[in-house]
């Protein structure tokens, strides 16, 4: 997978891309990730990426022109389709769902809004879809496209150490996770439930099945309504 990412802000990415498994999945070749200064794609010589709202208002908004250069010169150099994603609070809420389907694909274009948002042609005219990572405001596209590409990451055929552990974490079946304990067994008189001391298999797999659905019911019921 190939994910390209489009930004005013393109220092904000490397402490988090070149960290634990996002950083592991560019060393084996899983993913290859480019960050492009959206001033880069300007024309004029103050390298100007947004400005003032036709018809008033406050704050400033990211001009068409840049965004729409930036676009193409990435795709370009690219033979596979690309899926054109714009990060704003107005997109579909990022789920697990919708992360496995866009991990399918083989090429992704993130764009960043920003201020007081982006211009509307940019919406209209470029993106395929539209991302949110949830009903809050952030002043920013960047934070969630490092959301993105780390649920994403952790989709890709062996990235994970472990391929077993993608089946058994939350919300692989609408469920939160069951609770886990390591030594000791017994921390300042706080014991780990017997069962799983067990060694039954059998046994630590239906108590941990059933933990799952108690806690799913007490803290997100609404995840059990989507079943
Ligand atoms: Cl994608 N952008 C901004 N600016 N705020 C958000 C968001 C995106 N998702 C949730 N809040």
């Amino acid at each position: 997978m190939k994910i390209d990412i489009i930004t005013i802000f393109p220092r904000m990415f490397a402490p988090v891309l070149n960290e634990s498994m996002i950083k592991r999945a560019q060393k084996k070749g899983k993913v290859k990730i480019l960050v492009h200064d959206l001033r880069g794609y300007t024309l004029d010589k103050h390298r100007k990426v947004d400005d003032r709202p036709f018809g008033g208002g406050s704050g400033m908004v990211l001009m068409a022109e840049p965004i729409f250069r930036a676009v193409e010169k990435i795709i370009q150099n690219c033979k596979s389709k690309s899926k054109i994603i714009l990060l704003t609070p107005q997109g579909k809420p990022l789920t697990q769902g919708l992360a496995k389907r866009l991990a399918r694909q083989k090429h992704l274009i993130l764009i960043c809004g920003h201020y007081e948002g982006v211009d509307e042609r940019v919406r209209k005219y470029l993106a395929d879809e539209e991302v949110s990572i949830g009903d809050y405001v952030l002043t920013g596209g960047e934070l969630p496209a490092m959301v993105l590409i780390d649920c994403l990451a952790r989709l890709i055929p062996g990235v994970l150490g472990d391929e077993n552990s993608l089946n058994f974490e939350s919300f692989e079946d609408n469920l939160l996770e069951y609770p886990q304990y390591t030594r000791p067994a017994d921390f300042r008189g706080w014991k780990a439930p017997p069962v799983v001391l067990s060694g039954n298999h059998k046994k630590i797999s239906s108590w941990r099945r059933q933990e799952a659905l108690k806690i799913t019911k007490k803290k997100r019921p609404d995840l059990l309504l989507n079943l």
